[in-house]
């Protein structure tokens, strides 16, 4: 079937970005992303490109190409149902809060949700695609509330998960590793392929059978975890071994079987995914029965909680064992660079753990507002939002979060952290002024050169 409108529901970091390349590259095709969260739509059809809700290198240029063209953002979600003949669902699968499965499940609810609203309104066959990752057979739920409508209306359900990652996205939709797309239907997997194929060559375009698109989104995610905690394990080791972790990954991602890339040793990963991919694996394989299997997923968790503990731990026993009244200058709230999201940012527990050592902790990062950090912290409940608001700060300059500072905490890898006038700095901090490099993106004897107290993770 020829595509001609399209509709997403979810206009979030995955919708919004992955819709508007679609649009860009396929100027025929009529792209509305909706959503329940009418601030958000608003914010993504403000004329002022800065207030859109998501920060991503390259996605403003995209949407002021397209937006009103061929892109459109609505509320209006059952009249873009309607007229659309494929129907991505891309809203949030967070790990559920709450009943069975709890801490650990993917909490399908908003999805179940689309699929209800979808039944209710389709008067003509649709193509519903699954862009959210979710748990492996999930597709197999939606078509039982897809097939009970008591219309004739036929649906076809995909997979075709997505891999960008934040601060990339856009890069990373136009030139994909490989395009997965999961179904039973050829029809339905050639439309889909046929859009993608405006810009990705077909031998990039893999078809599978659902099941498998849909395990192995979540299988790619914790693969990449894995490299990043079994790096963090090394990183302790180098720590009480001399050996240096920076030349450790080197060394072995030389070796082509291993690769370079995703070796970096840090304070720990964060980020909405990759925790509550892996936790959702664990619990689909303990469903199963399968107790090793999940218990090996656990460990990359484990080691990544172990992470960041011992980042702040050991910048507390450094600090004489003590930070209660102490000003900690964080750069950094992000969980990585060049994003404005923080979800599940390391930051917000080695900030949580800091707290309770009554330390007062300012802030600054060029993308994240105060607002943001402390609905951060008051989600984690530790304590009320006014003592939160009263420890933590955000500052407008970096200088200012560090002036008086007895310690500065690198939190994400922020290019321009590593630009800044580092002697003014030491020179406005208490002393000895300590640098704890949780991103490891200054250079240790240039610091010690100024005077700080160095010490970054795995060397
Ligand atoms: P998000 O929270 O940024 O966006 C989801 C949006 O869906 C929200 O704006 C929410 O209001 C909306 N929504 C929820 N229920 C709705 C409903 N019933 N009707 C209409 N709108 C509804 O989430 P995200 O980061 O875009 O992630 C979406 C999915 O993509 C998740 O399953 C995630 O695991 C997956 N994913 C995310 C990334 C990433 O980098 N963030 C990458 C790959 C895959
Ligand atoms: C990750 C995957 O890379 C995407 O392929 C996937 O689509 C996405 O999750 C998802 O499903 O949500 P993302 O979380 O946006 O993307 O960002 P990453 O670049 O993977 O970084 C995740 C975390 O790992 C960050 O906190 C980052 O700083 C950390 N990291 C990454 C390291 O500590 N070391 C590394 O070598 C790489």
């Amino acid at each position: 079937m020829k595509i001609t409108k399209i509709c997403c529901i979810g206009a979030g970091y995955v919708g919004g970005p992955t819709m508007a390349v679609i649009a860009k590259k396929n100027p025929d095709i009529k792209v509305t992303i909706v959503d329940i969260n009418a601030d958000r739509i608003a914010a993504w059809n403000d004329n002022d490109l800065s207030k859109l809700p998501i920060y991503e290198p390259g996605l403003a240029e995209i949407v002021k190409e397209t937006r009103g063209k061929n892109l459109f953002f609505s509320t209006e979600i059952d009249k873009a149902i309607d007229e659309s003949q494929m129907i991505f669902i891309s809203v949030n699968t967070p790990t559920k809060t709450y009943g069975k499965g709890k801490g650990m499940a993917a909490d399908l609810k908003y999805v179940e949700l689309c699929a209800r609203n979808i039944a209710k309104v389709a008067t003509t066959d649709k193509i519903v695609v699954e862009k959210s990752t979710l748990p492996v057979r999930t597709a197999q739920a939606i078509k039982s509330i897809l097939d009970n409508t008591g219309s004739d209306v036929n649906f076809e359900i995909l997979s075709n998960p997505e891999f960008l990652a934040e601060g990339t996205a856009i890069q990373d939709l136009l030139n994909p590793d490989r395009v997965l797309i999961g179904g039973a239907s050829e029809d339905a997997i050639e439309s889909l392929a046929n859009i993608y194929g405006s810009w990705v060559s077909q031998d990039k375009i893999l078809r599978t059978n659902v099941w498998s698109s849909e395990l192995s989104k979540l299988t790619a995610n914790a693969f990449l975890a894995q490299r990043i905690s079994s790096i963090n394990a090394i990183s302790e080791l180098c720590e009480q071994t001399e050996a240096d972790v920076n030349e450790v990954a080197k060394a072995i991602g030389m070796d082509s079987r291993i690769g370079p890339k995703f070796l970096k040793a840090s304070v720990g990963f964060g980020g909405s995914c990759f925790q509550k991919d892996i936790l959702n694996l664990v619990y689909i394989a303990r469903s199963y029965n399968l107790q090793a299997v999940a218990d090996y997923w656990e460990q990359v968790i484990i080691l990544n909680d172990h992470q960041k503990r011992r980042f702040s731990d050991h910048l507390i026993s450094t600090l004489y064992n003590t930070v209660s009244g102490k000003k900690i200058g964080f750069l950094g709230w992000a969980f990585k660079k060049d994003t404005n999201d923080t979800r599940e940012s390391a930051a917000i527990y080695v900030a949580d753990h800091l707290l309770n050592e009554q330390a007062n902790v300012v802030v600054y990062d060029p993308k994240v507002s105060n607002e943001k950090m402390q609905s951060d912290l008051n989600y984690l409940n530790t304590r009320s939002e006014e003592e939160n608001s009263k420890l933590v700060k955000a500052t407008e300059t970096p200088y200012e979060a560090l002036k008086d500072a007895h310690a500065v905490a690198i939190m994400t890898e922020w290019d321009e952290f590593k630009t800044y006038d580092w002697k003014r700095i030491y020179t406005e901090m208490k002393k000895p002024a300590f640098i704890f490099d949780g991103r490891n993106i200054l250079d240790k004897s240039e610091m010690e050169k100024i005077g700080f107290e160095y010490s970054s993770i795995g060397k």
